[in-house]
């Protein structure tokens, strides 16, 4: 037993004495902090350690991504089907990512309504605003990477409205693009800048953010700050006419170590930020469109939740002007974000004491909270389930054809029919009708009737509609279970997939 701290000293040492960690261990474990300090003040280290989650389910998903447009879909199938675990990687992983910048976003917030990137922490304030920006880059090039419908859209989108650019737009989109369609270069493309450029980025200024961090130390709360170390409950000082470095000395020496307690804190805020993680992935699960069909133009593309706002003001600009409300405007609040504490110089901290800076905020948040919200209001729902089957893009433009063209006039489908009251419904039952006949055969009979069957009544759909209108509609029609499966309460084997 008391040969135990001997054997330590004695590691102690000869590490001291070769690496010579002391110096680090104490400048970060054993720092001293500021008096006052919140769980506001956790937001940080729980951004870094999602990070650090990000990097290690990234990683063990690479060990098995296959970076092309003939593997990729195949390969996050089977990452999220097959491999062991791998639906958990992959979930932890996608809703990280949205925790990542919801984290962000409040950290950058707080910062904001407490003035801590006031004198003297101007640089940290602004490094921070790189590693918001990086964020956003690893959800925009993660965002493709699974070779899904909706990454396949969503991102040829983005590229459309960056074409939009004037003068340079074009170069613009074929540089991002590695061509003039989406294609095997852009998603090497987007697979790289994933994986090496924004990991190596945000690695370097994440660095950069932390030291700074540790070398200014963090900011006391605001009111404490401007009411100055006291005893509690004794008169509150005037701010002393000290130095900033005074001021903020006395403050530190009345406070905690870093190690254990605050940690401990960090630790805890981390922790509980990987549980709801753990219960998303769980309970709600990770998404996996269909395969991407580039053929398929009826698709409607939805951008990952916190692009909804850019995505909406798109709607108030003519197409040529689109880039104003996706470049331009973005662009400018990002500038304005840098410069904020060039914008915002005077001592005062308090937020109530700063109303043209919290004005502002709140305009922006409402701005982009409204946005989001009228993107959701009026965009179609995401995926329409009928009979237990989830619908394609493009059986949703077959049912959506069948509505239009008046079939209901003639034909029961989907259990409905719209004869007059009293009338014969003309036509025969297209309800299971993929249990009768070849989808070869539907998409026959309703381009010519009479080539299929002489004696055919209905008339031919082609040329009042297109070959594709066709197979969408064959494609639709094939998904109707059969009147036995409606009266059971209808849900067919279809349903069953994942
Ligand atoms: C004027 C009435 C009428 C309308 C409108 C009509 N059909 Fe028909 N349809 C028929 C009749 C009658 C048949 C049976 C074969 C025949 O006599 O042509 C048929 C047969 C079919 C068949 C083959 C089914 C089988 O069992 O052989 C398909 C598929 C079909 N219709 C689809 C459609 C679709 C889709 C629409 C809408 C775009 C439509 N029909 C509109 C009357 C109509």
């Amino acid at each position: 037993m008391g040969a135990q701290p001997s054997i330590r000293r004695g590691i102690r040492g000869w590490l001291d004495e070769r690496v010579a960690l002391g110096p680090f261990v104490k400048a970060i474990f054993l720092r001293h902090m500021p008096v006052g300090l919140n769980w506001w003040y956790s937001l940080g280290s729980a951004c870094l350690l999602v990070l650090g989650l990000q990097v290690v389910t990234g990683i063990l998903m690479a060990l098995s991504y296959a970076p092309t447009p003939e593997y990729a879909y195949d390969s996050v199938r089977y990452i999220t089907y097959e491999l062991p675990f791998g639906w958990f990687v992959r979930g932890l992983h996608h809703w990280g990512a949205s925790a990542m910048v919801v984290l962000v976003l409040l950290h950058l917030i707080s910062v904001f309504i407490m003035g801590a990137y006031k004198y003297p922490r101007e640089a940290v304030w602004m490094v921070g605003v790189g590693l918001f920006l990086i964020t956003l880059g690893f959800s925009l090039t993660g965002y493709l990477l699974p070779w899904d419908q909706k990454a396949y859209w969503a991102t040829t989108v983005v590229t459309n409205v960056l074409g939009t650019v004037p003068v340079v737009g074009d170069e613009l989109a074929q540089l991002v693009r590695g061509g003039t369609a989406l294609g095997i270069v852009t998603l090497t493309r987007f697979y790289a800048i994933h994986t090496m450029i924004l990991p190596l980025t945000i690695g370097i200024l994440a660095l950069a953010h932390v030291a700074l961090v540790v070398y200014h130390g963090v900011s006391v709360p605001p009111g404490l700050w401007h009411r100055g170390v006291g005893k509690p409950g004794a008169p509150a000082p005037e701010p002393a006419p000290a130095s900033y470095q005074e001021r903020y000395a006395a403050f530190k020496a009345h406070g905690p170590r870093f190690w254990p307690g605050i940690i401990a804190e960090d630790l805890r805020v981390g922790l509980v930020v990987f549980l709801i993680l753990v219960g998303l992935t769980v309970f709600v699960g990770v998404p996996l469109d269909e395969r991407a069909d580039p053929t398929d133009t009826a698709y409607i593309p939805r951008p990952e939740w916190y692009f909804m706002a850019i995505f909406e003001s798109l709607k108030f600009f003519p197409g040529y002007l689109e880039w104003v409300g996706a470049v331009l405007i973005p662009g400018l609040l990002v500038l304005l974000l840098f410069l904020v504490p060039f914008l915002s110089r005077g001592e005062e901290r308090r937020p109530f004491r700063r109303p043209l800076g919290m004005a502002t905020l709140a305009v922006i948040l409402l701005g982009l909270a409204g946005l989001t919200a009228r993107a959701y209001m009026l965009a179609p729902p995401a995926e329409v389930t009928e009979y237990g089957v989830v619908l394609t893009s493009k059986q949703l433009r077959g049912r959506q054809l069948v509505q239009q063209e008046g079939c209901r006039s003639c034909h029961v489908i989907a259990g409905e029919a719209d004869a007059k009251e009293g009338e014969q419904v003309k036509g025969p039952l297209l309800d299971g009708i993929g249990e009768r006949m070849t989808a070869a055969d539907v998409h026959l009979f309703m381009e010519r009737p009479k080539v299929f069957n002489p004696e055919a009544e209905m008339s031919p759909l082609i040329p009042l509609l297109t070959h594709e209108d066709v197979d969408a509609i064959t494609q639709y029609l094939l998904t109707l279970p059969g009147e036995a499966l409606l009266a059971k309460g209808g849900t067919d084997e279809r349903a069953a997939r994942p």
